[in-house]
């Protein structure tokens, strides 16, 4: 059983996908912790032993890394999945847990890092959007992606329709599946390279890869 350990900020649909995938037994694995930087977040109320790691509270990106550190290693996770984590983190805490920290990105990347990422991809006239599942490393949204899921942009959609589907259609699917193959070492970081059963993934998984358990 790895510890996986859920960074949020918000409303923590993904929180709640990585909950019921380990609840199922679909993800080899337990959440020991759920931190979250805001204490509004309403993902919070998923979790019984959610606690509140608070950015008002340091105001100071290397002071407030730092004590999410702290809480973090408190309960040595195995894995750490930023699920809609809204801050940046220092290369310092990067550092600390490369190789076992993830993100969940809504774009394909490397387009559309940041913020507003279905506005740009309309704004682009982008005939396909979606999101990817990364490594994380200093460089923001920028550290190997190990799976994207892809959806055509239709005529029609809004910055809220094409958020909803890229939300239900692949973000849910593919955040708890990555993590359900980093639980059974499956999928590995080492050496700069992405492992996916043992050979080195060129191209990111997809979600034809899916297995049936995360469709
Ligand atoms: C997701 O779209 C995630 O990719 C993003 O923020 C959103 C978080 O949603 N960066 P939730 O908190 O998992 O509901």
């Amino acid at each position: 059983m790895k510890k996986i350990a859920v960074l949020i900020s918000g409303q923590g649909r993904n929180l709640q996908a990585i909950l019921d995938a380990c609840a199922e037994g679909r993800i080899a694995g337990k959440v020991v912790a759920v931190i979250s930087d805001r204490e509004e977040a309403a993902g919070l109320k998923k979790a019984a032993h959610a606690q509140v790691v608070s950015w008002a509270q340091y105001k100071h990106r290397e002071t407030f890394c730092a004590a999410l550190a702290d809480a973090l290693d408190a309960q040595r996770p195995d894995l750490v999945a930023c699920a809609g984590f809204m801050r940046v983190l220092t290369p310092q805490f990067t550092r600390s847990f490369e190789g076992r920290l993830l993100n969940i990105h809504p774009s394909l990347l490397p387009r559309h890092r940041g913020l507003h990422t279905h506005r740009a991809a309309l704004a682009a006239g982008d005939a396909q959007h979606g999101a990817s599942v990364h490594f994380v490393t200093a460089e923001l949204d920028g550290g190997p992606v190990l799976i994207q899921g892809r959806t055509p942009v239709r005529a029609g959609d809004t910055e809220a329709s094409l958020a909803e589907r890229v939300m239900s259609e692949i973000e849910l699917k593919i955040y708890p599946q990555a993590l359900s193959w980093l639980a059974r070492g499956l999928l590995i970081w080492e050496a700069g390279v992405i492992r996916f059963k043992g050979r080195p993934l060129q191209v990111p998984l997809s979600l034809d890869d899916l297995e049936p358990a995360f469709r």
